[in-house]
């Protein structure tokens, strides 16, 4: 368990310091403010897991305190310490959400009675929710075949543990459903879950980004920027695409891993970072070992528990499954009625190779329920390439744009322009060779956009059949 990190905010510094001393004899880490206003800024940047709050104060007083406390984070224990005591006080402190009143002179016994009190019922709030979390979480990864119960059996073993996790898997696997689902049940939930796209960031500035650098540290810094790793103290980093790092960064991750610690680029001063690293690849990293572009060191400190997401064409049984959880679920988000399917095109599905896993899966789902008229999806509705095996689902880009039947089956103008610069942005990347940066610089938009659309759409070279 880590420490309890306890803010107290009182204006008198004697009481901040005794304070201080008991509960840090008492092995809390303890947080100081001597203004609500800083107590405030306080709470919001360190997460603390009680405040001790006093009532009179000048400026902004403990009332006031306690009410913005809550609004900025209901579960958050408050105990209120007042020399004023009056019973209107405590009433009022109550109502307002405090956990416990304590009068001054306090004995320190009765203020640590009460923290543990609180402490303790706010874990049991935070079990509770882990748990029920867990449940959604089964509901969230969709299937029942041997290959996705050991995945989930190895999340449920990864989750509790700070220990390093490396996904691999093809793409569209779920690999970051995977990694989110660690984080969401781990003891770390309640912290960040920072994501790291390595392979989308360029070269040059992986590191700054990573590890953070200094107002002038390099041309173009013109503002200190902190760094994913420090970004996710306490949390968890889910460095993406870890394969497509330089030799360069990987050494640098080593060292954070290693040392867990972290240098800001153009500054000398360490950071400590507590970072649980969650890594994810569709690279084969042995094979990367053995050709020289992977760090073996590296590899056997992140994959301390490796998790392999097998392809979908290996759990044919959870087709049907996501199959029928797309219908709903695009159903219900494009307010349509439900659909059927018949056995033959589910059958269909079931044989088709699903290069691009389940990301293809539930883009096809999505088409058909966009696409399809009647109340029953059959095998007719069903792209050519999935109705004959050996295909491949997507239809191309080009029969896309000029295809005229393409253009009236889309019921809406947002639907029409959606499947129109799909098109366009799948046709200029193939022009490209999949290179997002020429691509974003030919049709003149920020990468960044580029990349929000490719999300948006769904569009990977994998996809692209
Ligand atoms: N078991 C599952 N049940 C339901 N949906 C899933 C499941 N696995 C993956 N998905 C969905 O499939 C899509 C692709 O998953 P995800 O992004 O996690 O894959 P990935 O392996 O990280 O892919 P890439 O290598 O391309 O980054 C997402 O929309 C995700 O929610
Ligand atoms: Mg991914």
């Amino acid at each position: 368990m880590p420490k309890s990190r306890i803010l107290v905010i009182d204006d008198e510094a004697a009481i901040r310091e005794s304070l201080r001393m008991t509960l840090e004899y008492e092995g809390y880490e303890c947080l100081l403010a001597a203004t609500g206003q800083e107590g405030l800024t306080l709470a919001e940047r360190e997460t603390p897991d009680l405040v001790l709050l006093d009532v009179k104060m000048p400026g902004m007083d403990g009332l006031e305190v306690l009410e913005r406390l809550r609004a900025m984070n209901e579960t958050l224990p408050v105990v209120v310490v007042s020399g004023h005591g009056t019973i209107s006080t405590a009433v009022e402190a109550t109502k307002k959400g405090a956990f416990d009143f304590i009068e001054k002179p306090f004995a320190s016994d009765r203020v640590l009675v009460s923290l543990r009190n609180a402490l303790d019922q706010r874990q049991l709030r935070d079990e509770n929710r882990t748990l029920k979390r867990a449940v959604e979480v089964r509901h969230q990864m969709i299937g029942d075949s041997g290959a996705l119960r050991q995945v989930m059996a190895a999340v449920g073993r990864a989750a509790p543990t700070n220990a390093t996790v490396l996904i691999q898997g093809e793409s569209g696997v779920g690999k970051e459903l995977v990694a989110r689902t660690i984080h969401r049940n781990s003891l770390r939930s309640r912290e960040r879950f920072v994501e790291v796209n390595c392979a989308a960031i360029p070269e040059e500035l992986i590191e700054s980004e990573l590890f953070g650098h200094e107002k002038g540290s390099f041309t173009g810094a013109t503002e200190k920027q902190t760094g994913k790793f420090e970004q996710a103290d306490r949390g968890t980093i889910f460095l993406d695409e870890v394969g497509d790092m330089s030799a360069k960064t990987q050494a640098k991750v080593l060292r954070v891993l290693q040392e867990g610690e972290v240098e800001r680029l153009g500054s000398a001063r360490t950071i400590k970072v507590d970072v649980r690293v969650i890594a994810a690849t569709n690279k084969n990293l042995e094979e990367e070992i053995e050709k020289g572009s992977f760090r073996e060191d590296l590899y056997f400190r992140l994959a301390v528990i490796p998790i392999h997401v097998p392809p979908l064409r290996e759990r044919t049984e959870d087709i049907p499954l996501l199959v029928r959880h797309y219908m709903e679920y695009f159903s219900r988000e494009n307010n349509t009625r439900p659909r059927r399917i018949t056995q033959a095109a589910l059958e269909a599905l079931q044989r088709y190779r699903w290069k691009g896993n389940i990301r293809e899966l539930r883009n096809t789902v999505e088409r058909l329920i966009i696409m399809s008229p009647g109340d029953t999806i059959d095998l007719a509705d069903l792209p050519g390439s999935i109705r004959t095996p050996g295909g491949s689902a997507a239809p191309s880009a080009t029969a896309r744009t000029a295809g005229a039947g393409e253009a009236t089956s889309a019921g809406t103008l947002r639907e029409f322009k959606d499947n129109a610069e799909r098109a366009f942005l799948v046709a200029k990347l193939r022009e490209n060779g999949w290179n997002i940066s020429k691509t974003a610089e030919v049709i003149d938009t920020p990468r960044s956009n580029l990349y929000k659309k490719l999300e948006q759409y769904q569009i990977s070279q994998e996809t692209d059949g």
